[in-house]
């Protein structure tokens, strides 16, 4: 792919090739998991294999051996200890377009430093006051331009929105908003260079390769520029600038590989996250009325979706030791398939897990990881949904499924979503 159509690239089609590549085959993965709780609590083999979806051990995930584990203790245990199951990686996986502060693929030492200097900035003491901002961009330039259609497909907001907030919080300029489509476009063109068919990899990694090189020199000339100003502000760059531990801080290759790698990991995960959860609000009988009724439910509804269908399906970690799992011997060097959405509903810590109830007790699940790995943006992710559903439910009057158009399914091997989500409102 050259330069130029690099340039050309579209937001909707990029989405479309991710969610292609990690859709996979129409097996039953919550039916399949459940039968290897029951049966098998470790797996020889790769799981994943069965349902046509890369794992992010990429190509290397033939050439080693491989393990599924499916019981919630297994799951906690293994994404806990970091220093046994090791997520470098990753950024093998997924080529050079994953250079410097990938934090995401980084182990150790060198993980926890990183981690300690930038978790400040994503606490919620922070990350709270950016509710008005988020809050603003999403009614303003999402949902009130709908009003008037009185029908729709919410999907077409929930592509956009996630990247949308992430421009605003990483305050780039306001006057060519536009540009974000651009940037949720290449975010989503690094995230496709990992593939199994190994026809496809050299293109896709050469793709990634240069949406990931458009993206850093995007987000380099706001850092260099915010830099020069003095570092000032309360925005995501701002407070990156200035972050510091013992002494240390973010050099701008940091700043800019950081923000880089929080587009792909803020981006299409929200987006289907939130597809999941409209299309729980949707499906479920008598919910949607509770929820408008009571905005303090929306929390609930959001955090019993990421249990009930997380939107990655299983997490990949790299054994650094030879380790014994329920009397199986797994070698240094192998894989192991942690299967979150098994996880979630493992019957021994969930009551009737497989019904959705938004009332239950809430106990730890593992939509957002666990552990030294646990997803760091996920308070400005649970902000960002929260916002998003009450402006759907303020500003579109008395909304509700549309008729004459299929409910929203949720679907997909690794990464499950409900495509489209088609309602009406006066
Ligand atoms: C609903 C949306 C989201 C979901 C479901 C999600 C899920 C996850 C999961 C499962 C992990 C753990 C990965 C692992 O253990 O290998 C993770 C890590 C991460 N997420 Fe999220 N995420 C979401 C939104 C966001 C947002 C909005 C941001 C940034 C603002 C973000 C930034 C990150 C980063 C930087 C990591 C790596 C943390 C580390 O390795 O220490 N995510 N996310």
């Amino acid at each position: 792919m050259s330069d130029s159509s690099v340039q050309d690239m579209n937001l909707e089609t990029a989405y479309s090739a991710v969610s292609d590549l990690y859709k996979g085959t129409d097996v039953d993965i919550h039916e399949a998991c459940k039968q290897m709780r029951d049966k098998a609590p470790v797996y020889e083999g790769n799981f994943i294999a069965q349902f046509g979806v890369p794992t992010n051990a990429g190509i290397h995930q033939d050439s080693r051996p491989n393990y599924a584990v499916f019981r919630y203790n297994d799951v906690m245990s293994i994404l806990r200890d970091a220093d046994t199951y090791t997520s470098g990686f990753i950024a093998r996986g997924f080529g050079e377009a994953f250079d410097g502060l990938t934090i995401l693929a980084m182990d150790g030492e060198q993980h926890r430093n990183v981690r300690t200097l930038l978790q400040p900035t994503f606490m919620p003491a922070t990350v709270n006051k950016w509710r008005e901002r988020i809050d603003e961009v999403i009614r303003r330039d999402f949902i009130r331009p709908l009003v008037d259609k009185k029908k729709g497909n919410l999907m077409e907001f929930g592509l956009g929105f996630p990247i949308r907030i992430m421009y605003a919080l990483m305050g780039f300029p306001e006057d060519d908003p536009e540009k974000y489509r651009k940037y949720a476009a290449w975010a989503l063109a690094m995230v496709g260079g990992n593939q199994i068919d190994p026809d496809k990899l050299q293109d896709a990694r050469a793709t990634a390769h240069q949406a990931g090189k458009a993206l850093y020199d995007a987000i380099n000339e706001i850092v260099v520029e915010r830099r020069a100003g003095g570092s000032e502000g309360d925005d995501l760059i701002g407070r990156l600038l200035r972050a510091e531990h013992e002494g240390r801080m973010l050099n701008d290759h940091e700043v800019v590989t950081f923000c880089r790698m929080l587009l792909p990991a803020a981006g299409e995960t929200t987006t289907r996250t939130l597809s999941t959860v409209l299309a729980m609000m949707f499906n479920t009988p008598g919910l949607l009325d509770r929820v408008r009724d009571d905005r303090s439910l929306v929390s609930p509804l959001i955090n019993e979706t990421t249990r009930y269908e997380p939107v990655a399906t299983f997490k990949v970690r790299e054994v650094a030791k030879d380790v014994e799992l329920h009397g199986v011997k797994i070698e240094k060097g192998s894989f192991v398939q942690c299967m979150v959405t098994s996880a979630n509903r493992d019957e021994s810590v969930f009551e009737n897990p497989d019904e959705f109830n938004i009332d239950r007790r809430q106990k730890p699940s593992f939509g957002f990881g666990f552990g030294p790995h646990m997803c760091i943006g996920q308070f400005v992710a649970k902000l960002e949904l929260n916002c998003a559903v009450n402006a759907i439910l303020d500003l579109l009057p008395n909304i509700r499924l549309d008729p004459d158009k299929p409910a929203p399914v949720i679907q997909g091997a690794q990464l499950r979503e409900a495509k489209e989500v088609h309602v009406i409102w006066d």
